[in-house]
């Protein structure tokens, strides 16, 4: 039977890994997303033959998670992704940890240095990656602790010291318990608790924008922790499932810093957004409000409109309308198209994910890198909740806490007619010059129920 099981578990191994590789398109993503799910429970259903096991407390265990799995993707709103992912990058951690523990419990009278070493490092990560997503969690709901707001990064004088003796301390624990794993369960102990206090001290001081780098370093790390509970357990699907989230995680958080012109080591240390970190120059001038009345008159004449969607979309729900705007545009006779800025939105493709959900074709839809060359031929553009994504600071401004992060160059269109609710920035907490520029128009208002107004300006017109 052994030999079946292992055989189920590359068949596994073969589905992630080809499921992961459908995920790189929008077109494909669905599939992706299908394949690796039956490689998940291809792997379930061959684990459940391995002797020996409690069936009982499977069960349990089995309901508990389909009751919150179930629970979680009915009411969980699409912008609150992050905060779930946290928590379940964190539950991941907190499972390899319990896993090593009991393993080393289980095990310590003849515990060999060889396995001691796969627990350590289950414990290790899994304790950093549980306490460092509560954090997570706890800042990205902007949680208070008395008058103390957790959400922004918070740093304190001697941060990187503190935290640079609690890993010497870790490396001394370890140290010690490898010179004599069975007398080493007090050392474990010792780890396990540092570990935890590490997890969110190592969060603290990040926030704001740098939250989802931080969440996708986190599932790298929950990955990893898995890996290595795999190795204490002797299972190879925990050991492929958990080296493919570490892999890809690590991949997502590079790309992710990329397209924000950071350095991984920046996000973490920085402290962006702090009360110390640079706040860039005021944005001056006057803002020029316009109606939906004229709105419509504008992109009425327009022959190319380019749509940059942002997170205020995704809040306002305004998907539905934006596409039958599109539609009415094109069969106005205007080409329309839709830029995507990498991290726009809370969550890497969050905006695909929208646009998708209602209709809007794959092949409308235009990379940053690509709409960018020809936007000064768009005759308008119609920023629709994006902010940071759009802000010309991070052009201009050296000053500016997002300088050098790559922008969709909406200012250099023709028109562009920003759709918002008033002058507020966005998540990094940036002024933004676009507002002000002479070619830019305000639409004020929650995003759906404004360009619904456009649109009904478009069927009366
Ligand atoms: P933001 O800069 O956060 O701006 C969103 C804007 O939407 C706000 O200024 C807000 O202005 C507006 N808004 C909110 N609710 C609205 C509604 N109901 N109707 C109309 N407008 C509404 O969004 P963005 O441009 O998409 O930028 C994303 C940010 O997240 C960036 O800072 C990025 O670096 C960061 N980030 C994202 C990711 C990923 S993977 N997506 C990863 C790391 C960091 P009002 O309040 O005035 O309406």
């Amino acid at each position: 039977m052994s030999l079946w099981i292992q055989v189920a578990y590359i068949v596994a191994a073969l589905l992630f890994a080809s499921g992961l590789k459908l995920l790189s398109s929008p077109a494909t993503a669905r599939r992706g997303n299908l394949l690796s799910a039956l490689g998940m429970l291809l792997a379930v259903a061959a684990t459940l033959f391995t002797q020996g096991l409690s069936f009982q407390w499977i069960a349990v265990g089995v309901l508990a998670g389909a009751i919150i799995g179930a629970t979680a993707a009915r009411v969980v709103a699409m912008t609150a992704m992050p905060e779930m992912v946290a928590l379940f990058n964190g539950s991941g951690g907190l499972a390899s940890l319990l896993v090593g523990w009991a393993e080393f419990v289980r095990g310590q009278q003849d515990m060999q240095a060889s396995l001691a070493v796969p627990i350590l490092l289950a414990v290790l990560i899994g304790g950093v990656t549980f306490t460092g997503s509560v954090m997570a969690w706890a800042k990205l709901q902007d949680m208070t602790i008395g008058r103390f707001k957790l959400g922004p990064a918070l740093v304190y004088p001697g941060q990187q010291v503190i935290n640079s003796i609690i890993l010497l301390g870790i490396i001394a624990c370890a140290v010690l318990l490898l010179m004599a794993p069975p007398a080493g369960g007090n050392f474990l102990l010792i780890i396990i608790g540092i570990s935890l206090l590490l997890g969110f001290l190592t969060v603290i001081p990040i926030g704001g924008a740098d939250m989802p780098v931080v969440i996708s370093l986190l599932n790298s790390y929950s990955g990893l922790a898995a890996c290595a509970a795999g190795f204490v357990i002797e299972n190879n699907i925990l050991i492929v499932a958990g080296s493919l989230v570490g892999a890809s995680g690590i991949i997502l958080t590079k790309i992710m810093c990329k397209a924000m012109n950071r350095s991984l080591g920046n996000v973490l240390f920085s402290g962006f957004g702090s009360a110390a970190s640079k706040k860039g120059k005021a944005a001056e001038g006057e803002a020029k409000p316009i109606s939906a009345e004229d709105t419509y008159y504008i992109l009425e004449a327009a022959s190319s409109v380019a749509v940059v969607p942002g997170y205020g979309l995704a809040v306002a729900q305004a998907q539905h309308v934006v596409k039958e705007l599109g539609d009415l545009l094109e069969a106005n006779g205007a080409e329309v198209r839709y830029a995507i800025h990498p991290v726009a939105g809370r969550m890497p493709g969050h905006m695909n994910v929208l646009l998708a959900e209602a209709d809007v074709p794959y092949d409308s839809l235009i990379e940053m890198d690509d709409i960018n060359p020809i936007m000064e031929t768009i005759d308008v553009c119609l920023v629709i909740g994006a902010n940071d994504v759009v802000n010309p600071a991070a052009r201009e401004d050296e000053t500016s806490p997002i300088y050098g992060m790559p922008i969709i160059d909406v200012d250099k269109a023709k028109t562009v007619i920003v759709s918002k609710r008033s002058m507020a920035t966005g998540f990094a907490g940036v002024q933004n010059p676009l507002f002000f520029k002479d070619n830019t128009r305000m639409f004020f208002g929650d995003a759906k129920a404004s360009w619904q107004e456009v649109v009904s300006e478009f069927k009366s017109g």
